[in-house]
């Protein structure tokens, strides 16, 4: 069957943004759209005979009572958990959930947005992969209702539900420093998810509160598909650095699962060499001999508050909710009080 042309087709092919072509085959923003731009936009529709999906335009005639949820990874436990939970208060409305993994692709989020449109889902649920502000643009435009969760654009004027990212990274550093650790290493990847970056912000802030204004030392940022080992690199760099890291925070479950195992071949006992917090709960938290000390997200409030918020959008389309809500620090033995060091 031959593939229908999308609306990336012919961004690609004119060299502009999905949401541009949007607005030039809906008519929208006519005014600030250059002419010679959108009528290249509409000639290479026509060329490629592209014709609008009739399901996005909001011309569905009926419900499904259906909402399709996009995470980054359906295997890692916090979505999986996220998702049950999404899942357990969308059928309260009698709404069942569909879901599909983006694996932090802004591509393959863009292919599921579209078969979940063309399975004539009422809403969407997304944790949004990096780079794809243009498709909640195309669904603003489309007027499909949605709520974007545990990441979002700040740019953009959506429904989200998500954490302060930034209030608990400085939660974890006070937590560290109310028990005596000073040199605090964090490793993330090196991405530019809000809340990734507002973790690594709420950091380095409460470092410099703390007298270190400079941290980026004992900073590690990895590549989202970051090579295995990468992550034992950079906790071996933290700890051979002249003045040794004494605590390190992880960013996410991911990196603290592999953080852990890693540090089990070493010699290294914690928190005696090292104290260790994680962003995120994980069965390693709460196996490794040393308990770990977590910040816990608050994802059944997450979870209902966003199905909540998109049924009230598929009534009230102009109203957009937000809320980010705090998270707590859950202590483990992994950063017990340092004993008086020399
Ligand atoms: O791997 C799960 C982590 O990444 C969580 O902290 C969540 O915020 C997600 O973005």
């Amino acid at each position: 069957m031959k593939k229908k042309t999308s609306l990336k087709d012919i961004a690609e092919k004119v060299g502009v943004s999905t949401a541009l072509v949007s607005y030039v085959l809906n008519n929208k923003k006519k005014g600030r759209i250059n002419k010679e731009v959108a009528s290249k936009i509409k000639a290479v529709a026509k060329e490629l005979n592209y014709s609008p999906n009739q399901l996005a335009k909001g011309l569905r005639t009926n419900k499904t009572n259906t909402i399709g949820l996009i995470v980054a990874d359906i295997a890692n436990p916090f979505f999986s958990s996220l998702a049950r939970i999404l899942e357990d208060e969308a059928e309260k409305h009698q709404y069942t959930m569909i879901f599909g993994s983006s694996d932090e692709s802004a591509e393959k989020s863009w292919k599921l947005i579209n078969v979940f449109l063309n399975r004539q889902v009422d809403g969407l649920i997304i944790a949004s992969a990096e780079n794809t502000e243009d498709h909640v643009q195309y669904l603003q435009e489309q007027e499909i209702p949605f709520v974007l969760i545990d990441r979002y654009f700040p740019g953009l004027s959506t429904n989200y539900v998500a954490i302060d990212n930034r209030e608990a990274a400085a939660l974890a550093v006070q937590h560290l420093q109310d028990h005596g650790y000073r040199r605090i290493g964090f490793i993330t990847y090196a991405s530019s998810l809000f809340n990734l970056q507002e973790r690594k912000k709420g950091y380095q802030a409460a470092l410099a509160k703390h007298n270190k204004p400079d941290s980026s030392e004992w900073l590690k940022e990895l590549a989202i598909n970051h090579l295995p080992g990468a992550v034992g690199k950079a906790i071996d760099e933290l700890l051979r650095l002249p003045e040794p890291v004494d605590a390190i925070i992880f960013a996410s479950n991911t990196l603290s699962t592999i953080g852990l195992k890693y540090i089990n071949t070493l010699a290294v006992k914690v928190p005696e060499d090292v104290a260790i917090i994680s962003f995120d709960e994980s069965d390693a938290a709460h196996l490794f001999y040393a308990p770990l000390t977590h910040i816990r997200q608050p994802l059944e409030k997450i979870g209902q508050e966003a199905v909540q918020i998109l049924l009230k959008s598929m009534t009230d389309k102009t109203k957009i909710t937000q809320h980010n809500m705090s998270a707590e620090l859950v202590a483990g033995k992994s950063t017990a009080p340092v004993l008086s060091k020399p």
